[in-house]
């Protein structure tokens, strides 16, 4: 019988949101699959791990009780459910991602929120763009996608907020009630806009997340469309945002690349190589249902296995220099999306939000943007990774 994957004792939560990459390169290399006692999980640090994992839910769930989660979205939401019932759900709010969706309704919209927010920028000043664009910019056009915008919608600061409140609620694995008193605040906001939005709806139906599920001939239960627009918050806001401030670095610390994307207009490629780089969402938890094996260790059931696509996308079978940031790879064929079942839904929303749209928008506006001090750019995050700060001057 094979043995039980090693147990690190050294390595911190504080130190995996401060900087992992030195971590999940040693592990790579040395340990693969390792049982990481700060994280309570198996980390497993190589692609072909992590993508067999996600293609492989009969042996690896995503119904993890042991998470959070369930009680700070106050829901079991379609992200931690398997097979048919994670179909149905997926599948009602499908319409609202549909390529023409996209298209014809998104993007033009998309295209408005971006111009105005970034003619609010002022010239020749240093920002922080996290706050003062790539925040907004993320959860207004969320607003709009998920239907919750208009006269009496939700604010950019709203959106933000609860996002942020369902991320620390789904995070609180100490299982702190102050800390599921900020999720559940903003619960009580969501729920009550929801409320208020469902006459509109239903009186205009339109390809807006909320509105196709509310008006669908067979809809889900209410409590689950609520919740799975609560996922979309909780996942919709801090990955474009994160996304956008990562490119922008990228690009402005590697000025030749910079111009040879500004004169190929390859904002696609920069944006698929910022997403790999530093991936947004760097860690996925599945729970094993049936003893199995990884590598020649014993992966016992119950166990709850951590997909670090932080890592995959930076393994060195796949990558050259993935340590860097190279827009012009040979190929690039990251996870910074998930694989199977769960793969992202907003995956072309995010690509065309911030590759098509905002990008080659805000490069034009400020053709000489640059970072006067790369120290005053701080990154963080173990779960979800990103600048939180990153001052720009804007010329
Ligand atoms: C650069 C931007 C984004 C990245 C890198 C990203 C990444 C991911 C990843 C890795 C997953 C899978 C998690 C897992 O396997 O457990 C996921 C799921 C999901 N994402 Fe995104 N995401 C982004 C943007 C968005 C946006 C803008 C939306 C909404 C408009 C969105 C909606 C979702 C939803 C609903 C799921 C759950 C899908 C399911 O469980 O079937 N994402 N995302």
């Amino acid at each position: 019988m094979s043995t039980l994957a090693p147990l690190d004792e050294t390595i911190t939560l504080e130190q995996l949101d401060r900087d992992p990459y030195p971590i999940y390169r040693r592990l790579r290399t040395e340990t693969p699959v390792l049982r990481v006692k700060s994280v309570g999980r198996t980390l497993l640090t190589k692609a072909e791990d992590t993508k067999y994992v996600k293609d492989t839910p009969e042996i690896f769930s995503s119904n993890d009780p042991n998470t959070p989660m369930k009680r700070a979205f106050q829901a079991h939401t379609l992200m931690r459910k398997d097979g048919e019932a994670h179909k149905r759900e997926r599948m009602a709010m499908a319409p609202a991602f549909a390529p023409k969706v996209i298209m014809n309704d998104w993007m033009p919209r998309y295209q408005q929120i971006a111009e105005e927010y970034v003619a609010r920028l002022p010239r020749g000043e240093v920002v922080d763009l996290f706050p003062a664009l790539a925040g907004p910019y993320a959860a207004r056009g969320l607003a709009v996608l998920l239907g919750l915008d208009g006269p009496d919608g939700a604010t950019d600061d709203q959106m933000q907020y609860w996002s942020q409140a369902l991320i620390t609620g789904a995070g609180n694995f100490g299982w702190k009630e102050d800390i599921f008193a900020i999720s559940d605040h903003a619960n009580i906001e969501m729920n009550a806009l929801m409320d208020l939005l469902q006459d509109r709806h239903r009186a205009n139906p339109n390809n807006s997340a909320l509105s196709v599920m509310l008006n669908a001939d067979d809809p889900i239960e209410t409590s689950q469309i609520y919740s799975n627009i609560k996922i979309a918050i909780g996942g919709g806001i801090n990955e474009p945002r994160d996304a956008l401030n990562t490119i922008i670095y990228g690009l402005l610390t590697n000025p030749d690349q910079l111009e040879e994307v500004k004169r190929n207009a390859d904002w696609d490629k920069a944006f698929e190589e910022g997403v790999r780089w530093v991936a947004p969402i760097q860690a996925s938890a599945r729970l094993v249902l049936e003893d199995t094996e990884i590598r020649g260790y014993h992966i016992p059931k119950g166990d709850t296995v951590m997909t670090i696509q932080a890592s995959a996308c930076r393994d060195e079978d796949l990558y050259e220099n993935g340590e860097d940031f190279i827009v012009y790879r040979d190929k690039n064929q990251h996870q910074a999306f998930g694989n199977g079942p769960h793969f992202c839904q907003g995956t072309h929303v995010a690509r065309r939000a911030v590759g098509q749209v905002m990008l080659p928008l805000l490069f034009d506006r400020f053709p000489d943007m640059s970072i006067p001090d790369i120290n005053d750019v701080i990154w963080r995050g173990f779960g979800f990774r990103g600048p939180v700060q990153i001052p720009v001057l804007l010329n």
